[in-house]
């Protein structure tokens, strides 16, 4: 459903080189890397806020894609709710100022249990764990109904069991129907939870079932130290 074959650079920098993937429906793959290898310059080509260079990406007609970056603007400190954060979720169908239906509401409901945040809806976000926010990002981007979720890093500042969760959540929504691209640091959780992986330092140095090239030490080596 997706498809890039592409090249970028920034200024004189060649960042990422003769990138050529595939992305299917309902696929689930991990985007690994060091520092600096052009994961989220090659997400944000997958969610089309910046254009490659050189060559192109293809975005099957009618797919909804929902991007979440990896440094995330908002401000926790806002003095702004769990619920009404969720509620953004709704405002590219229902736009900032119209009412929710009793059906939305429910949906709201039904995505703040979905991420164990329950009850808390009327508290500020401020008081909020680093792993309860993340929590709230996963409930609003489940809210806009994308069939291609990019995530850029959601589990950087995330514990071990609550990025487990997360990962079983993204497991459910694959089964739903969902193709999902995720950055992540996490190696060992990588290999367990997401079947594809794709090595990347500026080029591709492999793709394939995450239960292969991740234990493939030599490569591992080779994407990070390239
Ligand atoms: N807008 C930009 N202008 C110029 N250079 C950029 C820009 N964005 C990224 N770069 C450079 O491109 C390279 C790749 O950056 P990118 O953010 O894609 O890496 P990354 O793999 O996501 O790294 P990290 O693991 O630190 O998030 C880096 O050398 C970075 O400095
Ligand atoms: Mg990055």
């Amino acid at each position: 459903m997706l498809s890039l074959s592409l090249s970028h650079m920034f200024g004189d920098t060649n960042v990422l080189r003769d990138i050529n993937l595939n992305f299917s429906k309902g696929s689930f793959t991990a985007i690994i890397g060091p520092n600096g290898a052009g994961k989220s310059t090659l997400l944000k080509m997958c969610a089309g806020v910046l254009k490659p260079s050189q060559g192109t990406v293809k975005l099957k007609a009618g797919i909804k894609r929902a991007y979440l970056p990896q440094h995330n603007q908002l401000d926790r400190h806002f003095p702004i709710s769990v619920h009404d954060v969720i509620a953004m979720g709704f405002w590219p169908k229902i736009g900032l100022y119209n009412r929710l239906t009793q059906i939305d509401k429910n949906r709201l409901a039904h995505a703040l249990a979905m991420v164990g945040l329950e009850g808390l809806e009327d508290s500020p976000i401020s008081v909020l764990s680093g792993g309860q926010f993340q929590r709230l990002l996963f409930a609003r981007l489940w809210l806009q109904e994308a069939d291609l979720l990019i995530l850029d890093e959601p589990f950087s500042a995330v514990d071990q069991p609550t990025t487990e969760d997360l990962l079983a959540l993204l497991q459910n929504w694959i089964l739903e129907g969902k193709t999902i691209i995720t950055v992540i640091h996490q190696l060992p959780l990588a290999e367990h939870y997401i079947p594809q992986s794709i090595l990347l330092n500026r080029s591709v140095i492999a793709k394939g079932p995450s239960k292969e090239i991740l234990k493939d030490a030599a490569l591992i080596r080779k994407a990070y130290v390239a």
